[in-house]
């Protein structure tokens, strides 16, 4: 890989309001989920995930999802997002108003059943349902392929069943798709190859990636999809995030370090560090405990510090 022949420009999807929050112990105060969502939509992010239309009961955190939309001050040119499982999450999102919706399956038989409790069969049946729901509407569909790295009961996926999930997908009719590493278990190898092969057989279909650092492995990944072409990256603000159904699957890729890196690198996110690190900074507050992210401990690489000080500690 050279950096000479990466990507230029990459754009950003922060899922924290959604992905983070969904499997917080407490649940934020729909007011701290719209003054953070309208602060995030300030910095320059291509897309934010601010909520799920699905049962208050599976994700008692994100109950408050007509709310939230409801107060958000919409910024031009941010993408709003929202998960969507089945019939009923579509009927909520249209009166809701939201730009996009993102459907999701885990290609993983077992984690779609404990996760949506249907089978992929059965998921992608209602995906039919919500696209000729949405006749007529100018909403934006995108698809997620969870556990496209592995899944925590059936393991890795093989190539081929990851591209039946992206061609039904596309058949189905929806405008992009993302790929996600639900649990942490993808590998800058596997990346490539999974990358590589997707863009063969889908060239025209503009896919994002979504990575869980659990393992460590994160931003790596970012780099080897990168290396294969993929300029769209899901990430969560102080890298909080994980799936309630997965055992011990933890935070998403960290927004403000994704950006730090990229942007150290000379690739360019559209998106105003400085402001992005405000937001992170009231998170802590916000959920009640420190968040993974390094950038907001360590604080950027081209701070300095008075030696005098450094000197005294
Ligand atoms: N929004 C709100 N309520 C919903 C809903 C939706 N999209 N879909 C179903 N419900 C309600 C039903 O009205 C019903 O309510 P009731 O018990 O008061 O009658 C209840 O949920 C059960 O409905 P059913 O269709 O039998 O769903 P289920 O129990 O088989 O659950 C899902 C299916 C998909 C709704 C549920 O598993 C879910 O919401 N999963 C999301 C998990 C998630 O977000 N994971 C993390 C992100 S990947
Ligand atoms: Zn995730």
């Amino acid at each position: 890989m050279s950096f000479a022949t990466l990507p230029k420009r990459v754009f950003i999807n922060d899922v924290a309001v959604r992905d983070g929050f969904q499997s917080e112990a407490q649940f934020v105060a729909t007011e701290d989920k719209i003054r953070l969502i309208n602060q995030l939509a300030k910095t320059g992010l291509a897309k934010i995930e601010v909520t799920s239309f699905v049962s208050p009961k599976a994700i008692p955190n994100l109950r408050d999802a007509q709310e939230v939309i409801h107060g958000l001050t919409r910024q031009p040119g941010v993408t709003y997002v929202a998960l969507v499982p089945n019939e009923q999450g579509c009927e909520r999102a249209i009166e809701s108003g939201i730009d996009e919706i993102n459907l999701v399956m885990s290609i993983g038989e077992s984690h779609n059943l404990a996760n949506m409790r249907m089978t992929c069969k059965q998921s992608l049946e209602q995906f039919r349902h919500v696209m000729r729901m949405l006749n007529g509407t100018d909403m934006r569909v995108n698809g997620t392929i969870a556990t496209a790295f592995g899944c925590p009961f059936d393991g890795e996926p093989s190539l081929e069943r990851i591209l039946w999930a992206a061609q039904e997908y596309a058949a189905i009719g929806m405008h992009s798709i993302t790929l996600a590493d639900t649990i942490g278990t993808a590998h800058p190898r596997l990346v490539e190859q999974v990358a590589v092969a997707y863009l063969a057989a889908l060239p025209q279909m503009p896919a994002t990636l979504h990575f869980h650092n659990t393992r460590g492995m994160g931003l790596a990944n970012v780099l080897a999809g990168l290396g294969a072409g993929i300029v769209s990256y899901d990430a969560s603000l102080g890298g909080i995030g994980g799936c309630p159904y997965a055992p011990g699957a933890s935070g998403n890729i960290c927004t403000e370090d994704l950006v730090h890196m990229l942007e150290s690198s000379g690739i360019d996110t559209g998106v105003d560090l400085d402001a992005l690190l405000s937001c992170a900074h009231e998170l802590p507050t916000m959920i009640g405990h420190p968040v993974p992210g390094y950038v907001l401990r360590a604080g950027k690489r081209t701070n300095l510090h008075s030696r005098s000080a450094a000197q005294r500690q």
